[in-house]
């Protein structure tokens, strides 16, 4: 199988990128696929999903890191770290990530630099996939991101504004098409769905009338465990296999699986 590249992304902050990043990697190398994260975040929420604090900041403080790959045009493979999970491998990122839309700026060909760094990695093989976690933003960086990738996952929260902003953003892979003419929505997953209010149904409607979208089919609740799990630096079936999202993100994995 080729390398797919996908990646995370929605302006919405809180719509659960990284969660569902870190939970589909963990569920696909359970399914002995070989994965490649990589946090494109400065607030290193998908390296705290699988690294505690100190380990987290020092991989910040290294030069093991996303940032430091960018400004100093560093390989991509040398920032690879393991993490406990034996498929399962990350690129960690940098609080300095803070600053990227300023280091990429004076750059030539600002909106390919990622993927230019990412050729080694995806003609190599050695992954199935590489799941990049992107900040809530619409910038240069985030459009590197997708500029890299083949899929795009967008995760939305079953809130009455979950759905503000979502225009922008399909406007926003309208013009990275332009770039990446072979970028392509794999699906919208709708996440913290709580069971006990039906407004995740109206989400869901107004998702699926949307022409030309993918819906998936399994919707990610609302579950306790997902913040436990956070708080252990750890993916939530890594955490509790018996936990609802982890049985959730394991059917989505699957239900992602079937379509590639
Ligand atoms: N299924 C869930 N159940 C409970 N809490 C969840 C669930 N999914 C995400 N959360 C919580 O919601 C918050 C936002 O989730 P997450 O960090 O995954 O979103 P994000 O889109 O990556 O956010 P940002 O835009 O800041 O990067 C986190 O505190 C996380 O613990
Ligand atoms: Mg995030």
């Amino acid at each position: 199988m080729k390398t797919k590249v996908i990646c995370f992304a929605n302006n919405k902050g809180g719509s659960g990128k990284t969660t569902t990043c870190a939970s589909l990697a963990y569920a696909f190398g359970e399914r002995g696929k070989k994965v490649l994260m990589i946090d494109g975040d400065m607030q290193l929420n998908l390296t705290l999903s699988y690294f505690n604090e100190d380990d987290a900041l020092a991989f910040a403080k290294s030069e093991k890191n996303l940032y430091n790959a960018v400004k100093n045009g560093k390989g991509l493979e040398e920032c690879i770290v393991k993490t406990e999970y034996e498929n399962v491998d990350l690129i960690p990122s940098s609080t300095l990530m803070s600053s990227i839309e300023f280091e990429l700026f004076t750059k030539w060909q600002r909106e390919s630099i990622l993927k230019k760094m990412l050729l080694g990695i995806v003609s190599e093989g050695k992954y199935d996939f590489v799941l990049i976690d992107a900040p809530p933003t619409l910038g240069c960086w985030v459009m590197n991101a997708l500029v890299a990738s083949d899929y795009i996952i967008l995760p939305v929260e079953a809130s009455p504004w979950g759905l503000f902003g979502l225009a922008n953003m399909f406007e926003f892979i309208e013009s990275v098409k332009e770039i990446n003419s072979d970028l392509s929505l794999l699906g919208v997953v709708v996440t913290k769905v709580d069971a006990r209010r039906n407004y995740f149904k109206q989400t869901l409607e107004t998702l699926k009338a949307t022409e030309g979208i993918n819906v998936f089919q399994q919707v990610i609740h609302t579950d306790s465990s997902v913040e436990w799990a956070q708080d252990t630096s750890k993916p939530v079936g890594g955490y509790k296999k018996s936990a609802r999202s982890a049985g959730e993100y394991s059917a989505l994995a699957d239900e992602i699986l079937e379509k590639l």
